[in-house]
């Protein structure tokens, strides 16, 4: 908790806070609604493990939480905590390149029909509530996801099949049961499941457990959809095609869309965001770019890692400055084999004209 701040006058708070969200407040309102917002910023930090920043704990106090009472907040709290809700920076949406697939289908699907509603209300877009990305290992399907709700400024809540199946495969239907009964109660927030297939296979050779666990979720989509809070439910895979064809029917998922290979500027964009965190030097960036064809973020991510380890090793033996050049680069790219494959696109190429509609 703050405690070293000088305890700013009614004035000074309204001041404050309208600065942070751009809202006007009494002076009295402003004092008490100051120091739940700091309240707030503590909450906010401790989850996101940093320090949230009094803006973005301002605008989510006076969007989220300011109409509940107090024993509405505390259960809300409680709740976000137990499902391990984040606040994602929005800047993170920006690292993405315009270029890269399926930022531009992204914006124009889900975000704009949020953000601009009453336009889309009166052209009668009905912003998607469920949505399947799917895609090749790597491509950025969960980064997109951060992206998403750190843009809308929603919560972001990740439930993954293991943590699902922790006391026994037998409980994932339960588990799941439970946790959507509880994410259909909040407002404003990205529920991802990741590995989705592990939930949802085909029920074709399927054992009786596997069968309930898909047939559970097959339940639990309406339900979700009928809610009339903001609630969008995003599931990724890597594996499409073992997804139960009753899912994929239109009707339960309102958007399948495919993550997959980055284009030349997406790749000096992902470049260039890890370059800037390196020690380097000369660069000959169109070079690198021409070399990393195939490659997902994921791969270039994996690239920096070496090359880091290897500058600070080569800086340790040598004791002079080390920096990353192209030659450094260069080495270190030889070594990937880029995840994506000419069977792997062909592949992925054939899942997009099968599966993709939004
Ligand atoms: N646009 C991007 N810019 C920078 N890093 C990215 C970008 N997209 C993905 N990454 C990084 O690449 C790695 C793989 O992305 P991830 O979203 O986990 O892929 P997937 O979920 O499709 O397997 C992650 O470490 C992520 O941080
Ligand atoms: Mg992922």
């Amino acid at each position: 908790m703050e405690t070293d701040v000088n305890i700013p006058s009614a004035e000074e708070c309204a001041v404050q806070i309208y600065n942070c969200s751009g809202q006007k407040f009494e002076p009295e309102t402003a004092c008490d609604l100051w120091t739940k917002i700091l309240q707030h910023k503590w909450v906010l930090s401790e989850k996101l493990g940093r320090d949230a920043g009094i803006k973005v704990a301002c605008l989510d106090f006076i969007e989220n939480i300011e109409n509940l009472s107090e024993g509405q907040r505390e259960e809300k709290i409680r709740l976000l905590k137990e499902l391990g809700a984040q606040m994602v920076e929005p800047s993170l949406w920006e690292t993405i390149s315009e270029t890269q697939p399926p930022k531009q289908i992204v914006n124009k699907r889900i975000i704009l029909p949020l953000t601009e509603s009453h336009l889309a209300r009166k052209h009668g877009v009905v912003p998607p509530k469920t949505i399947i990305f799917f895609g090749p290992p790597g491509t950025g399907k969960t980064y997109f996801v951060r992206g998403i709700a750190g843009v809308l400024r929603w919560w972001y809540i990740e439930i993954s099949p293991s943590t699902l199946m922790e006391q026994g495969e037998e409980h994932l239907g339960a588990n799941l049961k439970y946790l959507m009964e509880k994410v259909r109660s909040l407002d404003e927030v990205v529920v991802f499941i990741d590995e989705f297939e592990e939930i949802a296979a085909s029920r074709e050779n399927a054992s009786r457990i596997e069968k309930s666990i898909t047939n559970e979720f097959l339940k639990q989509v309406p339900l979700l959809k009928k809610q009339d809070n903001k609630i969008l439910l995003i599931c990724a895979t890597n594996h499409i095609r073992q997804l139960d064809s009753a899912l994929l029917r239109p009707g339960r998922f309102d958007c399948i869309i495919p993550v997959g290979g980055l284009d030349e500027q997406s790749r000096r964009t992902i470049l260039e965001h890890y370059l800037s965190e390196t020690n380097r030097g000369e660069t000959d960036m169109d070079r690198i770019i021409d070399l990393t064809v195939g490659f997902t973020p994921a791969d270039i991510e994996y690239v920096f890692q070496t090359v880091r380890q290897v500058a600070f090793e080569r800086e340790l033996i040598q004791k002079e400055d080390y920096r990353v050049t192209t030659e450094t680069l260069l080495e270190m790219i030889g070594n990937v084999t880029p995840t994506l494959t000419d069977e792997i696109v062909e592949q992925f190429q054939q899942d997009c004209e099968r599966y993709t509609r939004y």
